[in-house]
Parts: structure tokens; sequence; C-alpha cells
């Protein structure tokens, strides 16, 4: 469940804006629900909780036990949505050190994000002696970054193993049909998974895409598909005081407008970093286009009070803040007693740490209010599977309906190909000659 707290938010909203935008969210609530807002050709998350395909799923959890028992290192290849949920929910649920951590599933890298020739090679050292599988994941099979990360891991595991035995330790996550690497891996004779056709990558990770990567880390994704379920049934009411889903979304629409177009998600644990990535990519691909939207960024506290933190309290104030609250965070450790208390701390000897990182909150929470910053609080019950999978359900609803509040298409991307292009162009690809030649003239 997920409570949201709009405490350190009321005083810079008037009651009147609130009850003005509900129409608007409720119209959007209608587009979404009847399918006939843009986009709506991408809307297989909204029933995916409980309208997924079963016989897929239990052949996720046999390949997650399979590449558990065959490997020490399961090397993730994927791009934006074909990533970032699946990092986000091992560091959220399992640790952000996850790799270093004693246990009985392999270590899980994630390549194809970049074209750093160091950071490919420092991953194919780690991988020397250690037995190795691949999941390669793209929609749309054609992605440069992925496509190159998989050629040379694929090369890695032939050499290694032979053709036959990569067989067995490469698994994709493709489109069912369509594309380079749908065709690819049926030559090859690979293990297939299928990113449905009605869901884009950023709203992916509880398809194949993700859960197959988090079923090897261990973690019980029928509990984080359970978790999304109890979302979709808790959220399904247009009436703001109800759906606080719904309210998030308002919110932050009547903030934008307000002048506060950038929004920090603020987590107060470093398992919450991965999951503001993958939240910064729903948002911002979701809503940065058509020249509007919020910008999305993000801040890991206490780390980011001694750096972000000055800008925060005190600089121009077009911020708010979004707050992740985990409630019960699993663990505890108390502060020792230290007879000779030279650090002048013994007055928190015995104080669980817990409480003196809910202190930095509420501290924050005052200070950045006072200087003109608005909050809104989410609370999080724990880091399960199944809050995890609520989480995710949660942020990508009031994405739809506030993307649709804004006016904008939430579901497609059509900025990102512009650099893709470019690239192609630049690195002489068949097809773009005369680009080319245009875009060396203006390279200086
Ligand atoms: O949300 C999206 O659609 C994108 O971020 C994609 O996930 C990303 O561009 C990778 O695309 P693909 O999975 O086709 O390789």
């Amino acid at each position: 469940m997920i409570k949201l707290n709009d405490n350190y938010v009321k005083s810079f909203i008037e009651d009147k804006a609130l009850a003005a935008i509900a129409e608007e969210i409720a119209a959007a609530d209608v587009q979404l629900r009847a399918k006939s807002g843009p986009g709506s050709d991408f809307l297989g998350w909204l029933d995916l909780p409980v309208n997924y395909d079963r016989e897929e799923f239990a052949r996720i959890q046999a390949a997650a036990k399979k590449i558990k028992s065959s490997c020490d290192i399961l090397i993730v290849i994927g791009i934006g949505g074909s990533y970032l949920g699946a990092r986000a929910a091992i560091e959220f649920i399992k640790s952000p050190i996850y790799n270093n951590l004693k246990k009985d599933t392999p270590d899980i890298y994630f390549a194809g994000n970049n074209i750093s020739a160091a950071a490919i090679s420092e991953l194919i050292s780690i991988c020397e002696g250690r037995d190795i599988c691949i999941n390669v994941i793209s929609k749309s099979g054609t992605t440069t970054e992925p496509a190159i990360a998989f050629r040379i891991f694929r090369e890695l595991l032939e050499k290694k193993y032979g053709a036959e035995g990569a067989r067995e330790r490469i698994f994709i996550t493709t489109d069912r049909t369509k594309g380079t690497l749908k065709a690819f891996a049926d030559k090859n004779g690979y293990e297939t998974f299928v990113v449905p056709d009605d869901i884009g990558g950023r709203y992916s990770v509880l398809t194949a895409v993700g859960l197959l990567p988090i079923a090897a880390a261990g973690i019980d994704i029928s509990a984080m598909m359970e978790g999304a379920a109890n979302a979709r049934k808790a959220y399904t009411s247009a009436d703001l005081s109800k759906n606080d889903c719904y309210k998030y979304a308002a919110l932050r629409n009547l903030l934008y407008r307000s002048g506060k177009a950038i929004e920090i998600l603020v987590g107060y644990d470093p398992c919450t970093l991965m999951l503001c990535e993958w939240w910064k990519q729903l948002y911002g691909e979701s809503e940065g286009k058509d020249n509007k939207g919020i910008y999305p960024a993000s801040v890991i506290f206490s780390t980011d009070l001694h750096s972000l933190g000055q800008y925060i309290q005190e600089g121009e104030r077009i911020l708010f803040e979004t707050v992740l609250d985990i409630k019960d965070s699993g663990v505890n450790i108390d502060i020792p007693f230290d007879s000779a208390n030279v650090d002048g701390l013994n007055f928190l000897a015995g104080k669980p740490l817990c409480e003196v990182n809910r202190a930095a909150m509420q501290a924050t929470l005052l200070a950045h209010n006072d200087g003109g910053v608005p909050n809104i609080v989410l609370e999080i019950e724990d880091r399960t599977a199944a809050s995890f999978g609520y989480l995710v359900y949660f942020f990508e609803l009031a994405c739809a309906i506030s993307g649709y509040t804004l006016g904008v298409n939430p579901f497609d991307q059509p900025g990102v190909e512009a650099y893709k292009k470019n690239m192609f162009a630049l690195l002489g690809k068949p097809g773009y000659e005369a680009e080319r030649e245009v875009l060396l003239g203006r390279i200086q």
C-alpha cells in the first residue's frame, strides 16, 4: 500500500485549485479507461497484473532456475525500459550491492546501456574463469547499444562453450514475431520471451523484460505481480479523495502550472537509487514533449544533502520534491555507546539508525518547506517484492493520468530517434549518405 501525505505540499496549493483540476483528472481517467486517448495501443500494462501469460510466467521461473544453477554471472543486455526496471527491483528489494552479498543466486551485471569500451572490457575481465549466461532484452531488436554488447558477449560465450553450449546460456526477450533479434533467436534456437505489442519499454518491468532478471536474482515474482494487482484494484476511483495515485498526478500538475518545472524524487536509502532512475525514464520519456513537461530529477539523502541540498534549499524556486518514505527498511542497527564520548554522540546511544534517518527526513521536509519547496510524501510499507510491484503500478498509472492531464501522449518517445539518426549517419550506415554529408559539415 502507498499513502500520500500531503501535509508538506498543502500550503503551496489552494483547495479550489485542487477541486478545479479534479475535473481534468476525471477526464484523463475516462480517456485512459475508454482507451480513447493518444497512444491507446499501448495500454497493455493497465491490466497486466491480472492478465498476463501464465504459461510464459512459468517458463520465466524455469529459465531463472536454470540460470541460477548454471552460471555465476548473468549479463543483462538492454537499454532504457529494457533494463532499468529490473535493476531498480534488484537494488530496491535485495540491495544496491547485491553482487557483493553472500547468496545462492548469480551476480547480475547490466551491459548494452552504454558504448564505453572501458565498461565492456571491465565486464569481460570480471567474467574470466566464471560461468556466464546472457539475457538480451530489446523490444525492437534493432537498438544499437545492446546489439553491440550482444555481439561481443555472444562471441565470448561461443568461444568458451561452443555454439551448442552457448545456445543453452542465451535468453532473448523481444517482440513476439518482428525484428532482427527475434529472427536471429529463432535461427539459433535461443529460448525467447515476449515484450507484448501493447506495452512500451518503460512500462514493461512486469513483463518478461523485468521478470526474468528479477527472478534470476531470487526475488518472488508472483508476490510482485500480486502487489501490482493490489494497486490496480486500489486505484479505480476517479475521486481524488479516494485515489492517492490520481492525487499525485493532480498535485504534480498543479505545481508545474505554478512554475515548479522540476520534480526531484527523493530517497533516503541507497536502495532507491535505481528506482529513481527507472522513474526518471518513465516520466521523462512520457511527459517531456511538445515543449512541455516536468523535468524529472532525483537525489539520495543524506548523500545529496551535502551536494545538491544547498541548491534545493536556496537556489532558483522552480523545484518540488516527491519523497519516498519507506516505513520499514527490514533491518536495523542501534548506535553504540562509547564511554569516551569524544564525538559527543552518546545522546544517540541505543537509538536505532532508522529513527535517526527519519529525523533527517523530517528535518529536511521542514527546512525545504521553509525554503519554498513543496514536498509530496509517498509512504511505502517496506522493501518487499509486493511493495515494489505496487509502487511500479502506482507510478505507471499516475504517469499516464498525469500525461493526459498535461495534454501529451504519454506512450510515445519520438525525441529518442533524433540522436540515433545522427549516429547512424556519422557511422556511415548504408542509406544515410546524404545526412552524413550535412552532419560532417556541421561538426566543428
Ligand atoms: O521506453 C522505451 O520504449 C525505450 O526506453 C526503450 O525501452 C529503449 O529505447 C530500448 O528499446 P528496445 O527495447 O527496442 O531496444
